[in-house]
């Protein structure tokens, strides 16, 4: 079974979105370890915290919660993203597209958390899958416009640079 592994550009494109030095990170479904290592390309002092099995993480508050959770079903992407602001107020995380179109409930309460930019991604990022994806960006107590920008496959050199061009 095919479990998406995120390819590297898009991984350096969510480590772009920390705001600040963080000290400590949560990578709670690691799988191959792609996040991992772009949060340790661009902050090696930055303490990353690999969960083996998330259902049994301790929990602990971190600087920054930075996940591609599953989503066979949907249901466990959208419970584990419940389960993150626990351990954060910022969270960049890879969540389907439904996650905030399909129920006004669900898009109110990510509201209430603190969105503040939603990124689409192209659907050849995750060959095979049927699943739409975006980045989601919380950040604790923001209130403001909820950005939306677009990243295009066919300039996604660009895209590394992400503030140059979103
Ligand atoms: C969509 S992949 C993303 C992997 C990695 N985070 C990345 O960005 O490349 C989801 C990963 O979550 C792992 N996984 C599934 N359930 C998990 C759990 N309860 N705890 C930790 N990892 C889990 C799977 O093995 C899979 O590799």
């Amino acid at each position: 079974m095919q479990d998406f592994q995120t390819p590297e550009w898009i991984c350096n494109i969510m480590v772009s979105l920390i705001d600040s030095y963080p000290q400590k990170i949560l990578e709670p479904t690691p799988g191959e370890g792609n996040l991992v290592n772009a949060i340790h390309n661009k902050y090696p002092n930055t303490e990353i915290i690999k969960s083996n099995n998330f259902e049994t993480q301790k929990l602990i508050k971190v600087d920054y919660v930075i996940a591609n959770p599953p989503f066979s079903p949907m249901s466990i992407g959208y419970k584990m993203l419940n389960k993150f602001f626990y351990f954060s107020g910022n969270i960049i995380v890879i969540m389907p597209w439904l996650s905030i179109i399909n129920s006004e409930k669900r898009t109110d309460m990510y509201i209430k958390k603190g969105l503040e930019k939603v990124i689409h991604l192209p659907r050849s990022v995750f060959k095979g899958s049927r699943v739409q994806t975006c980045i989601l960006k919380f950040k604790d107590g923001y209130s403001d416009n909820i950005t939306l920008s677009f990243i295009s496959s066919c300039n996604r050199k660009q895209s590394v640079d992400i503030n140059n061009w979103l």
